[in-house]
């Protein structure tokens, strides 16, 4: 059994991720809102990898059904009906539409990941269900990569954390000696021994809960640190992230 985390999705190689089951983390905040959105009832969410190519993509979707979506610095980019804040993403908002969406890091480590067997989005408000699919994976597979989204190529503490919660959970008995892991599954481990289940605590540490709050955007950060208040598993496939049904709900 194989376990890799990466901590950015730069340097990333396609062999990194090419048939593999992959775990995307951007908590703070695009894959939270991404959760949001589609618990929300939501269509679909199309990640774009810049500004242009999201209003490429919105041109060819019926205006009515459609929501250009993101950030750049983290504050929602001008002309565009929603930033990247999860309580932006309400039902109301949300329902029935397909969201276009573009942000610094989030949606560009969900493209890096396309070649994947399977792309799950992760975070803490959908928690569960994610463990429930990357243990099935684990199982069937024998393998699993974590790829946080990180901060402009960079390492970013709350993705980190994450993706060792994420790596703890899913040890089999016997730990670490019946899986073969990374550098950066090991270090992700440590710093989730370091924090527990303080989900809060290691988001308000990091430099991006930190300017997020700055922002005026501490909610969002308590948003993003809850678990599973969004029981909904979504799955990016065909260049589009949708909910997944279990078969038996049709
Ligand atoms: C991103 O994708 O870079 C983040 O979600 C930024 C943000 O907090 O808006």
């Amino acid at each position: 059994m194989k376990i890799d985390v990466f901590f950015t999705p730069a340097g990333l190689s396609p062999s990194d991720v090419a048939g593999r089951s992959v775990v995307v983390l951007d908590i703070l905040r695009a894959t939270t809102t991404i959760a949001f959105a589609l618990a929300g009832g939501a269509k679909a969410v199309l990640p774009a990898a810049s500004t242009e190519e999201a209003l490429r993509i919105a041109q060819n979707l019926e205006r009515d059904d459609m929501l250009l979506a993101g950030e750049r610095r983290s504050v929602r980019i001008p002309g565009f009906a929603l930033g990247n804040s999860p309580l932006e993403f309400t039902p109301e908002a949300v329902r029935g539409k397909t969201i276009v969406m573009t942000t610094t890091n989030g949606t560009q480590a969900l493209i890096a990941a396309q070649g994947a067997r399977e792309i799950i989005v992760g975070a803490a408000v959908n928690f569960a269900l994610v463990v429930q699919r990357a243990r099935a994976a684990l199982e069937q597979h024998g393998d699993l990569a974590i790829l946080c989204a990180g901060r402009e190529r960079q390492f970013a503490l709350e993705d980190a954390f994450a993706a060792g919660r994420l790596a703890k959970v899913l040890l089999p008995e016997g730990g670490l000696r019946r899986v073969e892991v990374n550098d950066g599954a090991l270090a992700s481990l440590e710093i989730a021994r370091h924090f527990g289940e303080r989900w809060l605590r290691a988001l308000r540490a990091s430099t991006h809960g930190r300017e997020l709050a700055g922002l005026g955007f501490r909610n969002d950060v308590k948003a993003c640190a809850e678990e599973n208040t969004h029981p909904v598993l979504p799955l990016y496939a065909d260049r589009r992230i949708t909910a997944h049904r279990p078969p038996n709900e049709g």
